[in-house]
């Protein structure tokens, strides 16, 4: 298999490591088409592939190209890439916002694959949901599928729409998951607990916690149960945000990232 990535920032790295640390593709195979000078130059240090800065002819040789540009450069990108690419390529783009039949139309290409990952995939614990034009073969599905698997666990959705509320739920879902640590930190601290000690203590729980839900048979509302015993500390706290109505600012907060997504989609 030979792969090109055009955009080697945050995500395309990361994708260009997993491919090469699970053996997919052999680092001669594996091209990064990056326009910043630094960047090619940090990549080309780190040994993860070939690097150039040009789209060119030389694209036509390899099967899967990534778009893994920001929204905002596709379409400047696009118009560069449509004259380098044939229809057997498979087009992977993970850029958040950018439906497949816009991708289709500026690149005038049928076979399109619209994936969207998250942060996690840098260590192998990501997660992507991807869905696929009606061009793209069952089997090219599941070479996509292992691709993705490279960097965590990935999922096929049949219905595009759905990939706007993938964005707000695990797209965009690591940056909530801080927000609630450093909120739980600065209350540690908050309470004369030093900072280091205090993030200590949260970091560690939220692992722990985590651990315990994934390898329960419990409900979450059970798991909530046998922490907070009647008239406790724990009540307290889950009193307080029920009165605030935590939960339901969450859901609004997360329509919101929804509704974005959707706006962005919609140019
Ligand atoms: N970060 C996330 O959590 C996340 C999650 C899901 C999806 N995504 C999607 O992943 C994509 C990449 O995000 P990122 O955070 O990795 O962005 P990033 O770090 O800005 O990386 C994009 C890279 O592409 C380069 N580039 C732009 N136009 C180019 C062109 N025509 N040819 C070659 N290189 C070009 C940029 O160079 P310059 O800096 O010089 O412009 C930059 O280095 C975005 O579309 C985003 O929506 C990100």
């Amino acid at each position: 298999m030979k792969i090109a990535i055009i955009g080697g920032g945050n995500m395309g790295i990361t994708y260009a490591k997993a491919f090469v640390r699970s053996s997919i593709v052999q680092k001669d195979s594996l091209l990064i088409i990056e326009k910043h000078a630094e960047k090619r130059t940090e990549l080309l240090n780190e040994g993860i592939g070939l690097v150039t800065d040009t789209i060119d002819d030389s694209l036509l040789k390899f099967n899967i190209i990534i778009s893994a540009v920001k929204p905002q450069d596709f379409k400047v990108m696009a118009d560069k890439l449509k004259r380098h690419m044939h229809e057997d390529q498979l087009l992977i783009s993970i850029m958040a916002g950018i439906t497949i039949a816009t991708i289709q139309q500026l690149l005038g290409h049928k076979k399109v694959v619209r994936a969207m990952p998250n942060t996690p995939a840098q260590l192998g614990f990501g997660i992507s949901a991807f869905t696929v034009s009606s061009e793209v073969s069952f089997e090219e599905i599941s070479k996509v599928d292992t691709l993705l698997e490279t960097t965590g666990k990935s999922i096929f959705m049949k219905d595009e729409a759905l990939i706007n509320a993938v964005t707000a739920l695990s797209g965009s879902g690591p940056a909530y998951f801080y927000y609630i640590v450093k909120h739980m930190i600065e209350a540690g601290k908050q309470m004369g607990v030093e900072e280091p000690v205090a993030a200590m203590l949260i970091k560690q729980t939220m692992l722990g916690a985590f651990q315990l839900m994934n390898n329960s048979n419990l409900s979450l509302d059970e798991m909530i149960t046998m922490v907070a015993s009647k008239g406790g500390t724990t009540e307290a706290a889950l009193n307080s945000f029920e009165q605030r109505e935590v939960g339901i600012h969450i859901i609004e907060a997360l329509m919101a990232a929804e509704y974005r997504a959707k706006e962005l989609s919609n140019g």
